[in-house]
């Protein structure tokens, strides 16, 4: 074991601070099959097109010979040394009898595709991996991310977000990276920055890291629509599909929310888990997303009363077939159990994990600040609602058939019943589910202008919001 952290604390030290690398994967080069209408790139006795109209920068990296060429009102080819274009007379015998070939329109790409980017955390890695999992407003680029548009190709990217700002730390296009925003604001209104960067926004350059050691939020929530627009979510067969802060799908698996301190070092844990856990062969088949995310803080589900952030550790297993939750929860688990013993020295107050399957764990350490705030103002909703029952009560709004017993404090698995997903409420005890032996509080009756269904109204204390009392 003894070793075990002495390389680990090796590793740490390596850890340079963060920043990924984001790569935007589609291209516009010449070269590229998928950028032609027949799948296919033109040979000598084709006859290729490029619409009349299509704004665009074209790569060129070989020489090629053609029978015809249409070319764009706007546009360009950059050509790479030793490129370029001659015209046939006649067939090509190895090109056959010759195509129309048409550029495809590449007016749809958007900045805001999670699909359309791959994340790495060093330039290297971009190249050949491995790349880094994330939730889905994380696959774009975060604001303190390096933008990377592969050296050896052209691109058109479509720019639209809401604030009509888009920022990132520096970017990358054609090998020269630009991390001031003036550099880069003169190369986006040349004529070639035009073709590539269009829509209604701008990206903007910041050239400043993350200063965080605790980490950085990404800073896209308010695209997260947009983000969300172009993904389908698939079939999910669990129990209890989870919903990650920052991704626009529900997900079988687990997910562990770490409060932490200000001792806390994102990479260095980020670099922990990889290598105490994710590196063990049994454990290979999962995804892990590690970030910060804020989440909003609500009164009774509904009233929200400020942000707090907390460290999102998102597991999902590779295959998804049934029972698929089981290996990332006992990797939640084991990520538990090690901040069970190890907390303090990583710079965390507290931790609980939730998986689809309807386990969840219990607070592994002490109560933090935002958990005592949270306790009280439980307190004072409780006093509330309280208030407010007896004064429906007095005024004949509300009929209660008989006291109702106060020993229902729902634990464990039963969280969650009524609530859906993530709800981690408990009923109130006035309000006790359908119970043989108190008929008619639930139901559809009406009581005067009131009505109580099963899952209509219940109560959610705030002091379980963040923590599942099991102990
Ligand atoms: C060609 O373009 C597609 C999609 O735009 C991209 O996924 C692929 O990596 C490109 N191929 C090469 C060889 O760059």
């Amino acid at each position: 074991m003894a070793t075990k952290q002495d390389l680990f604390l090796l590793l740490s030290m390596l850890s340079s601070a963060c920043a990924l690398h984001k790569q935007w994967v589609p291209d516009t080069n010449f070269e590229n099959a998928t950028n032609w209408d027949k799948g296919s790139v033109p040979c000598g006795s084709d006859k290729v097109i490029f619409p009349t109209h299509g704004k665009v920068a074209v790569y060129v990296e070989g020489a090629h010979t053609l029978s015809e060429m249409f070319l764009p009102v706007d546009g360009e080819f950059i050509l790479a040394s030793g490129s370029g274009f001659s015209i046939r007379e006649g067939q090509d015998p190895s090109c056959g009898a010759g195509n129309t070939k048409t550029f495809k329109d590449p007016d749809s790409k958007e900045w805001f595709n999670p699909a359309l980017w791959k994340a790495a955390s060093s330039l290297e890695d971009l190249q050949s991996g491995p790349y880094i999992f994330s939730v889905d407003d994380e696959a774009v680029p975060c604001q303190h991310d390096d933008v990377v548009f592969r050296a050896g190709s052209s691109f058109r990217v479509k720019l639209s977000a809401h604030d009509g700002s888009i920022s990132v730390k520096s970017v990358s296009v054609l090998g020269k990276k630009f991390t001031d925003n003036s550099d880069f604001t003169q190369y986006t209104s040349s004529q070639l920055g035009k073709l590539q960067f269009h829509g209604s926004s701008a990206v903007s350059v910041s050239g400043s890291a993350c200063g965080d050691i605790t980490g950085c939020v990404c800073g896209n929530s308010g695209n997260h629509d947009l983000i969300c627009s172009k993904i389908m979510c698939p079939p999910l067969h669990c129990k209890k599909p989870l919903e990650p802060v920052g991704h626009c799908c529900y997900v079988c698996g687990a997910i562990v929310t770490i409060h932490f301190s200000k001792t806390f070092r994102l990479e260095s844990y980020r670099q922990r888990l990889q290598y105490l856990f994710l590196s063990l062969s049994k454990y290979k088949s999962i995804h892990m997303a590690l970030s910060k995310v804020s989440i909003p803080q609500r009164l009774m589900q509904i009233i929200p009363y400020g942000n707090t952030q907390v460290i999102q550790v998102v597991l999902l297993e590779e295959n998804t077939g049934s029972q698929s939750e089981k290996l990332a929860e006992a990797l939640a688990r084991d990520i538990l159990k090690d901040i069970a013993d190890q907390g303090p020295h990583l710079g965390i107050d507290s931790a609980e994990f939730h998986g689809s399957s309807g386990a969840s764990s219990g607070d592994v350490s002490g109560l933090s600040g935002g958990e005592v705030t949270g306790i009280i103002l439980g307190i004072l909703a409780l006093v509330a609602f309280l208030a407010l029952f007896v004064v429906l009560h007095r005024r004949g709004m509300l009929r209660v058939p008989r006291l109702p017993q106060l020993s229902s404090w729902r634990k464990g698995s039963e969280i969650g019943d009524l609530g859906g997903p993530l709800d981690h409420s408990f009923d109130n005890p006035m309000f006790e589910k359908q119970n043989p032996e108190i008929p008619g509080l639930y139901g559809t009756e009406s009581l005067g202008g009131i009505t109580l269904t099963h899952s209509g109204v219940h109560f959610v204390n705030p002091v379980y919001d963040e923590t599942d009392f099991n102990a």
